[in-house]
């Protein structure tokens, strides 16, 4: 069992679309049986809410619901519990640093280091701009599914 945390600020936005974009993309490829994949926040800002309109409206369009997901924060004993800790940018990266600690199993990457144009997924947050972040997030989720293939990991 490969076991995926992905974590942004508020886990409203960006990291529950690439909970469920991957969970969808491993489901289509007949691999959901191999992953326990979740989202979590850094901050407690937004913690127990559902997600974010903007997110639930363009998973709408691919079909995909967040029915259910309500913001959790990162603990520190997630380190221990997942086997991929992935930020969506760099600041989250600090955030997750304060709550576990060093990343001594060398378990935390942001999403998109997994493709060839490593950067930070675009944040709808001021911007409004769900479209973008969803095309990042796709595109880091493929670069993360083709890496554990690279690596015979799967
Ligand atoms: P997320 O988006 O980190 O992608 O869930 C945000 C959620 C909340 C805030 C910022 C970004 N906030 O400032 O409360």
């Amino acid at each position: 069992m490969i076991k995926v945390l992905f974590i942004c600020l508020g886990n409203i936005c960006r990291s529950p679309m690439a909970e469920f974009v991957f969970r969808d993309m491993v489901q289509k490829r007949g691999l959901a049986d191999r992953f326990h994949i979740a989202s979590a926040a850094t901050s407690s800002e937004e913690l127990g809410n559902p997600v974010h309109r903007g997110t639930t409206e363009k998973l709408k369009e691919y079909g995909i619901s967040t029915k259910g997901k309500y913001a959790v924060q990162l603990k520190k004993k997630d380190y221990q519990e997942y086997d991929y800790l992935i930020g969506m940018e760099y600041r989250n990266i600090r955030g997750i640093q304060r709550i576990i600690g060093s990343d001594s199993e060398h378990k935390v990457s942001m999403l998109l280091d997994f493709t060839g144009n490593p950067r930070d997924i675009a944040d709808p947050w001021y911007t409004g701009n769900f479209d973008k972040t969803y095309d990042d997030i796709l595109e880091g989720c493929e670069g993360f599914l083709n890496y554990l293939e690279s690596q015979n990991l799967l």
